[in-house]
């Protein structure tokens, strides 16, 4: 068999990921309940907890409506069987506007509160990652590939740059906080405020299902590094092993997508 095409590749058959591209926020927060509805619906079949890890940003209003909505539909849903985790948190106190758990909890209702994987902020963001990481163990106990967890999904955003979580490119050199790693420290990103917690890229590489939601023109070249696996972009790295990637797109970040591209002369600008 060969497994090799002349050029040092191995020949495989390279998967795209699965796209589905919304006109309006009405239209995603469908495509989400239908995933959100697939994948719940097979997990907690499977599964003794469901671990959903998700960002920061603009996803906590899409998410929790989506959420909220396929739950409603989920028939005889035991709740202490889903949890919910940041993948990202910036090092503040949740009652911090800043805070990724704090834009949750405001909008879920006080009694799913318990759902979310508490974390506890400490000055030094490696002794929160390090608290943080506990927590994932103590509450999810997700399955483990080896030293890192395989969490069953996970929603990201990314930036312009071609971040994802608090992935930036070029300071992919994290601080080591525990033998396991699963959750690294960051003082300098790029963006405010500068010091976070985040998963590292091997979790995210080991979830069960990753999905982008990524909205905006200026996001257009990010899918394009995504879709054509640029690894110089952390979200184009944030590949799940099993392949099973997929994108929320509106149709402006679509047009990152090249066969969609072609029908419209105003590609978007190379990122800088
Ligand atoms: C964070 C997020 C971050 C976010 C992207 C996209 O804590 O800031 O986790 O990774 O997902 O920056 O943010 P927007 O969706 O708001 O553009």
């Amino acid at each position: 068999m060969c497994l090799n095409n002349g050029h040092n590749e191995i020949d495989k058959p390279e998967m795209k990921p699965e796209v589905n591209v919304s006109a309006d926020e009405t239209e995603l927060v469908a495509q989400l309940r239908r995933y959100l509805n697939e994948k719940l619906t097979y997990l907690l079949e499977q599964n003794g907890i469901v671990s959903i890890g998700v960002s920061g940003g603009s996803m906590p209003k899409v998410f929790t409506k989506a959420f909220l909505e396929t739950t409603e539909e989920l028939k005889n849903l035991n709740w202490k069987r889903i949890r919910i985790f940041m993948v990202d948190e910036r090092n503040v106190e949740k009652d911090d506007d800043d805070s990724n758990l704090g834009a949750y909890l405001k909008l879920f209702p006080q009694e799913l509160h318990e759902i979310f994987i508490p974390f506890t902020c400490y000055r030094d963001a490696r002794h929160t990652a390090h608290g943080y990481e506990m927590n994932l163990r103590k509450y999810l106990f997700p399955e483990q590939n080896g030293t890192f967890a395989r969490f069953d999904v996970v929603f990201l955003g990314v930036g312009p740059d071609g971040h994802t979580a608090s992935l930036f490119p070029g300071k992919e050199r994290l601080d080591k906080v525990t033998e396991l790693h699963w959750v690294a420290a960051i003082n300098d990103s790029p963006k405010p405020p500068a010091s976070r917690i985040t998963l590292t890229m091997q979790c995210l590489q080991n979830a069960k299902n990753v999905a982008f939601i990524i909205t905006g023109i200026q996001k257009a070249e990010i899918v394009r590094g995504i879709w054509n696996r640029e690894l110089r972009y952390p979200a184009a790295q944030a590949r799940p092993y099993n392949e099973k990637l997929t994108l929320f797109l509106d149709e402006e970040a679509a047009k990152g997508i090249p066969e969609r591209d072609s029908s419209d002369s105003e590609s978007p600008p190379p990122f800088e």
